[in-house]
C-alpha cells in the first residue's frame, strides 16, 4: 500500500500542476477561436443584411427599420444592431445597444481590427464594425455586437471536462504504473527466490537470474557470494571439531534441508538368513564405515545393491527398508541384480577390470565387452533409481565409487539441475596405465558429469587430470583444478576421508584391560602374550602376504619374539567369486601355515607367530580387537585411504599402542607420527615390528596423541562437510549469470 502511495501521490501531484497550467491556455485558445467565428459570422451577416438595411434606410421608415433590427436580432447570439449613417449622426440602432457605442466613436473598434470584446453584466460583447456601400459609394456603418456568454459557459464546461480526464488519467496510469511496478517486483523477489532455491540461469531465460535486469547486479551479487565463500571456508578452517551436529547445521543452514541421495555398490546394513532367522551385517567395507554416519546424520536415501539372502524379505513394496534397525535414521532403496549382471558389472568390469587397473599391485586387469555391456546396463538401473527416488529436481547425489563411473553423466542428463558429488574411494592411476582400459574415454566422459569429484589425495587428482587431458578434447585449468567438457564444469578437489569421531561408545566401552585379557585368552595366547592386529578385506591390495613375510623376518632377525609374539589377522572373506581373489586366499592360507609351522617352538604346540581368521566380524568385535593390541600393521601395497589406520588410532582412548603404515597408502600423509614402512622391504617392516613391540610407553603417548589430535579434527563429517559445503558454493554460483568477461572465481582448496 505504502509502495502503492508513493508511485500514485507525486503522479496526481504532477498531472494536477499540469492541468492547472493548461486550463487559462485553453481558455485563451477557445476564446481566439470564437472570436474568428464570430469576425466571420459579422461578415458574413453584415453582407447578409447591408442592402435590404440600406433600402429601408432610403424608403426612411423608422419603424420598419425597427422591426427590422428586432427581426434579425432574434438570432439568439446576435445581441444588438446598429447603424451610423456619419460619425455625427445618432445610431439607429436595436433595443440592447449600450448607450455608450455611439457613431463618433466606433472607430475604438476599427483600430482593434473590425471587431473588439467588451465586457458587460451579461458576459462578453464581441463587437464587429463594418462599413457599408451603394453602388460603389460608403453608406455608413453598420455595428453588430454578438453576445458570447456561451463562450464561458463552455469554458467553464471545458475545465469541467479537463478535470475529469486529468482526474481519470492520473488514477489510470496510477494504476497501471502500480500493476507494471507489482509485476516487475514480483518477477524480481522471484528471481531471487529462484536463486536461493537453486534454480539455474540458463535453464530460466525469462523468469531467474538470466533476466536482463540482473545483469547490472551480477557482479556485485558474484562478490556477495564470494564474500560468503571465504566467511564459510574462515569457519570451516577454524571450526576444529566437527560433529553430526554441525554436518547438520550445514545441510539445514547451507543447504536449506535439501534432499540428499546416496549410490554405492555396497549397502550399509546387509539382511543375511542364519537358519530360521534374519541377522543384520555391516559389511567390511571402507565406504560404508564413511558414510553411514554422515546418513545418520542427513537422513536421506541410500541406493544401493540389495545383496543379502534376506534382504527382499524385509523391504516395504518399493524396495525400501529404514535402517539403522534399532533407530531408524534414514532408508535404504534396494536394487536387485541379476546373477549375470552381478557377475558382469561387479565381478567382471568392476572388480577384475577397473580394481586392479587403479590399484598398483601387479595384478592384471581384465575387461570383457561383455562385463562393459553389464557395467553400463547396471548404471543405466541406478541412474532410474536415482530419478525415482529424488524427490526435488535438484537433489544432491553422493555417487560413491568405481562402480558407478557412468552414473554421474546419466544423472546429470536426466536431473541436470542436480549437483552430483563423485568420490573416487580407490586411487587412480597415472594416464599410461589408466590407459589400458578399452572404454577409457567413456569413463572419463562418464565421471565428468559430477559437479564435483573427489579423491582422497592431491597426487590422485593430478593424475585424473593428466589422464583427461590426455584422452578428451576438454579444458583443463590447472590453477583452480577446474574441467569443462561440453559446457559442464567439474571441479576436481582432494577430501581426505575419514571415520566418526568420537566413537560410538560402545566401540570403545569395554575397557583396554578387559579387551586383552579376553582376547588372549580367545585365541589361546597367555596372558601378557604380545599381539599385533592386522584387519583387512581379503584383498591382493592389502599386502598381507607382505606383512606374513614381515613377520617371518621378524622371527629371523629377533627370534627372542618367538612364542612371545603373535599377529592377529582378520582377514573378511571378499570377492570370492573372483579366480584371483581364490588364490590369493589360498596364497594367504599356505603362507601363515608355513610361518607357524616354521616358528612354533620346536617340539611344543606354543603361540603361533600368526592367527589367522578369515571370517567376518562386526565392528564391536574389531574394535575389542584393536584395543587388545600392541600394534597395528596396515600393509596395503596400493590404498586410496585405509580406514583400519585411523580405526585403530581411534580406538586407543588409552593412548598406548603402535601403528605400523605402508607408505602407499593415502593414511600415510596424514599420519606421520606412525611408522612408516614400505611393505616390499621385509627388513624395514620387521625392524618396525621390534620398534613397535619395544617401544616405551612415553613415546607411544606422544605418537598416539598426535595421531589421534588429526583423526579428531579430520574425521568423517568434516571429510562430507566440506564437499557439501563446496557443493552448496557451486549452487549458489549456478544461479548467477556468468559474467560476460569476467574470470571464473578461483576456488581452488588445498
Ligand atoms: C573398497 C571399495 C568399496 C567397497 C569395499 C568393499 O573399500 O572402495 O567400494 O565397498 O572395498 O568391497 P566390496 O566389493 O565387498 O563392496
Amino acid at each position: 500500500m505504502r509502495l502503492a502511495l508513493r508511485f500514485v501521490l507525486p503522479l496526481i501531484l504532477v498531472l494536477g500542476g499540469f492541468a492547472y497550467a493548461i486550463v487559462p491556455l485553453v481558455d485563451q485558445l477557445t476564446m481566439r477561436w470564437f472570436v474568428r467565428d464570430m469576425d466571420i459570422r459579422s461578415a458574413l451577416i453584415a453582407n447578409t443584411i447591408g442592402e435590404p438595411l440600406l433600402e429601408q434606410i432610403a424608403a426612411g421608415s423608422k419603424t420598419k427599420i425597427a422591426n427590422f433590427f428586432v427581426k434579425i436580432t432574434q438570432d439568439e447570439r446576435l445581441y444588438a444592431v446598429g447603424y451610423c449613417a456619419s460619425p455625427q449622426s445618432a445610431p439607429l440602432a436595436s433595443k440592447l445597444l449600450p448607450s455608450d457605442i455611439r457613431c463618433d466613436n466606433l472607430g475604438r473598434f476599427e483600430a482593434a481590427g473590425d471587431h473588439h470584446v467588451l465586457r458587460s453584466a451579461s458576459g462578453p460583447l464581441h463587437v464587429a464594425v463594418k462599413e457599408l456601400e451603394s453602388n460603389g459609394t460608403a453608406a455608413g456603418k453598420l455595428v453588430l455586437m454578438h453576445d458570447m456568454s456561451f463562450v464561458e459557459r463552455r469554458s467553464a464546461e471545458t475545465r469541467r471536462y479537463l478535470f475529469f480526464f486529468f482526474a481519470g488519467l492520473a488514477v489510470v496510469v496510477s494504476l497501471i504504473t502500480v500493476l507494471i511496478a507489482q509485476l516487475s517486483w514480483r518477477g524480481w523477489v522471484q528471481g531471487m527466490r529462484a536463486l536461493l532455491r537453486g534454480e539455474t540461469m540458463s535453464r530460466q531465460p525469462q523468469g531467474g537470474m538470466g533476466r536482463p535486469e540482473f545483469q547490472p547486479i551480477a557482479r556485485d551479487l558474484q562478490r556477495l557470494i564470494r564474500e560468503l565463500e571465504s566467511e564459510t571456508r574462515a569457519r570451516d578452517e577454524g571450526q576444529t571439531t566437527w560433529t553430526a551436529e554441525s554436518l547438520r547445521a550445514i545441510l539445514q543452514g547451507e543447504l536449506r534441508g535439501e534432499d540428499v541421495i546416496v549410490v554405492s555398490n555396497r549397502e550399509p546394513y546387509i539382511h543375511q538368513k542364519k537358519g530360521e532367522h534374519i541377522e543384520v551385517q555391516r559389511p567390511a567395507s571402507g565406504l560404508v564405515t564413511a558414510l553411514e554416519p554422515i546418513m545418520r546424520a542427513c537422513s536421506g536415501t541410500w541406493i544401493a545393491h540389495g545383496s543379502g539372502s534376506a534382504d527382499r524379505e524385509v523391504v516395504d513394496r518399493h524396495d525400501r527398508v529404514q535402517v539403522p534397525p534399532a533407530k531408524p535414521a534414514y532408508q535404504i532403496r534396494r536394487l536387485w541384480l541379476s546373477p549375470e549382471e552381478e557377475a558382469g558389472y561387479y565381478f567382471g568390469f568392476a572388480n577384475e577390470g577397473l580394481w586392479p587397473l587403479c590399484h598398483i599391485a601387479h595384478v592384471r586387469p581384465t575387461f570383457r565387452s561383455s562385463d562393459w555391456a553389464c557395467y553400463e546396463a547396471v548404471n543405466r538401473k541406478f541412474a532410474e533409481a536415482v530419478v525415482t527416488e529424488a524427490k526435488t529436481k535438484a537433489p544432491i547425489v553422493l555417487v560413491q565409487d568405481y562402480h558407478f563411473a557412468l552414473l554421474p553423466r546419466m544423472i546429470h542428463e536426466q536431473l541436470p539441475d542436480a549437483t552430483v558429488i563423485t568420490f573416487w574411494h580407490i586411487p587412480w592411476p597415472n594416464p599410461e596405465s589408466f590407459s589400458i582400459c578399452p572404454w577409457r574415454e567413456q569413463i572419463v566422459t562418464g565421471m565428468l558429469g559430477s559437479s564435483i569429484l573427489g579423491f582422497h589425495t592431491q597426487s590422485h587428482c593430478n593424475n585424473f587430470v593428466d589422464t583427461v587431458d590426455r584422452l578428451l578434447e576438454a579444458r583443463v585449468d590447472r590453477e583452480s583444478f577446474r574441467v569443462s567438457l561440453g559446457g559442464q564444469v567439474t571441479a576436481v578437489r582432494r577430501y581426505p576421508i575419514s571415520i566418526d569421531w568420537p566413537p560410538a561408545p560402545e566401540m570403545i566401552g569395554k575397557p583396554v584391560a578387559e579387551c586383552r585379557a579376553e582376547i588372549r585368552q580367545a585365541n589361546d595366547l597367555p596372558p601378557g602374550h604380545a599381539i599385533g592386529i592386522g584387519v583387512d578385506r581379503l584383498d591382493y591390495t592389502k599386502g598381507i602376504i607382505e606383512r606374513f613375510r614381515a613377520i617371518e623376518r621378524l622371527m629371523e632377525l629377533k627370534p627372542e619374539w618367538i612364542g612371545r609374539f603373535s599377529f592377529i589377522q582378520i582377514a573378511a572373506p571378499t570377492r570370492s567369486g573372483i579366480d584371483e581373489y581364490q588364490s590369493h586366499e589360498a596364497q594367504v592360507r599356505a603362507l601363515a601355515t608355513r610361518v607357524n609351522e616354521r616358528f612354533s617352538r620346536s617340539g611344543r604346540a606354543g603361540p603361533p607367530p600368526i592367527v589367522l581368521k578369515i571370517e567376518h566380524h562386526e565392528p564391536q568385535q574389531v574394535y575389542e580387537h584393536y584395543r587388545a593390541a600392541e600394534l597395528c600393521f596396515v600393509s596395503s601395497l596400493h590404498d586410496g585411504m585405509n580406514l583400519v589406520a585411523k580405526e585403530f588410532v581411534a580406538s586407543r582412548d588409552d593412548e598406548r599402542g603402535v601403528l605400523i603404515l605402508s607408505q602407499f597408502t593415502g593414511a600415510a600423509r596424514e599420519l606421520p607420527e606412525a611408522l612408516i614402512v614400505n611393505p616390499y622391504d621385509a627388513d624395514q617392516c620387521a625392524a618396525a615390528l621390534h620398534l613397535a613391540l619395544t617401544m616405551t610407553d612415553q613415546e607411544q603417548r606422544d605418537r598416539m596423541r598426535l595421531m589421534r589430535r588429526l583423526v579428531a579434527e579430520f574425521n568423517v563429517y568434516r571429510w562430507a562437510g566440506r564437499m557439501l559445503l563446496d557443493a552448496a558454493i557451486m549452487r549458489r554460483r549456478g544461479r548467477l549469470p556468468e559474467p560476460t568477461n569476467a574470470a571464473a572465481p578461483g576456488d581452488a582448496r588445498g
